[in-house]
């Protein structure tokens, strides 16, 4: 290993996960180069290729991308440049430096049919568009550059951008009455653990002996409903409100989701030692964090 600290060329670091991952590894042996998406702009996907072959980077982490889901259905050659083509050119470069490229991904590439977890090797068919834009991404990088490390996730919350659970706290704290869908299944993840997890994935496929390329799932611990999410957000959060179970039949929204997405963690935990933990533990970490802020 290098005496330095590693340089990171972190894509999408405005984000949800970016932002989380950002202000965690600047605390870290880590310097971090995190572009603006005007100065790193995803759809000028030639650029990306001569702005990344031309830097001193160690490593690449993409956070970036379409993520809008159902806004997605109505665009699909934006989220197929943003989120696949793209990802195809940074590949390349990253795989001229002779760097790894850690990519993440989504539960979203999967059909929600299976009874029980997803684990790395199980069929991988989106039915929607970002699901199929990610999954064509995965495939793409895997084609040009040896060093990659994909990682699966979902349902993301936590303090920074949007997300459901900031939404649905929200709603509650303003005593609303809110439906929330109770057949569609996911694993909920703090974006914290995220950041975490990225740290020791990063410590190791930085060693020159690393050679666990490839797919990681990684999730929180509980494979939970939308509806038992959010009142697990009201009993941590001590909130008033009401919540009514609805299923994803009676709730209109452009795009499909899978109706299970939960993922299996084991491989995640084998190969980097990565923990998952509990969504009561995170979100009663999450409540200690927004008291004191
Ligand atoms: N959030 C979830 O629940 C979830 C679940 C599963 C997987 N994931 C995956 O996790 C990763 C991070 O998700 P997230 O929730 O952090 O996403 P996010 O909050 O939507 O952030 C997306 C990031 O991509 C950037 N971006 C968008 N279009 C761009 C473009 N044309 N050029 C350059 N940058 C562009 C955004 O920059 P601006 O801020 O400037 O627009 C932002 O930094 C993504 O790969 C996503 O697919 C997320």
């Amino acid at each position: 290993m290098k005496k330095n600290n590693y340089k990171i060329l972190l894509i999408g670091g405005s984000g949800q996960v970016g932002t989380e991952v950002r202000f965690f590894l600047d605390k870290k042996d880590f310097e971090i180069l995190s572009p603006s998406s005007k100065d790193f702009n995803l759809s000028y996907a030639e650029d990306l290729f001569k702005q990344i072959t031309s830097s001193d980077i160690d490593v690449v982490v993409n956070l970036a991308g379409f993520t809008k889901v159902d806004e997605a259905e109505k665009y699909y050659d934006l989220v197929h440049e943003i989120n696949c083509l793209s990802a195809q050119y940074i590949a390349q470069a990253t795989s001229k430096l002779n760097i790894p490229l850690i990519h993440f991904s989504t539960d979203y590439v999967f059909d929600g049919k299976k009874d029980g977890l997803y684990n790395e090797t199980a069929e991988a068919k989106p039915i929607n568009i970002y699901g199929k834009s990610k999954l064509c991404s995965e495939r793409i990088i895997k084609v040009h550059n040896d060093k990659v490390v994909i990682i699966r996730t979902s349902g993301v919350y936590g303090s920074y951008g949007k997300n459901f659970f900031k939404t649905i706290k929200s709603l509650l704290e303003k005593n609303q009455e809110i439906k929330v869908i109770s057949n569609q299944f996911t694993c909920p993840t703090w974006s914290y653990d995220i950041a975490v997890m990225l740290e020791k994935v990063l410590k190791k496929v930085l060693k020159s002996d690393f050679s666990n390329w490839g797919v990681y799932n990684f999730c929180g611990e509980d494979c939970i409903s939308w509806y038992e999410f959010s009142e697990k957000i009201q009993k941590i959060f001590s909130l008033g409100g009401s919540l009514f179970p609805i299923y994803e039949s009676n709730y209109e929204s452009l795009a499909s989701r899978p109706l299970n997405s939960c993922l299996d963690c084991k491989k995640i935990l084998n190969v980097f030692g990565v923990k998952t933990q509990s969504l009561d533990s995170s979100l009663k970490q999450l409540k200690a964090i927004n008291s004191k802020t």
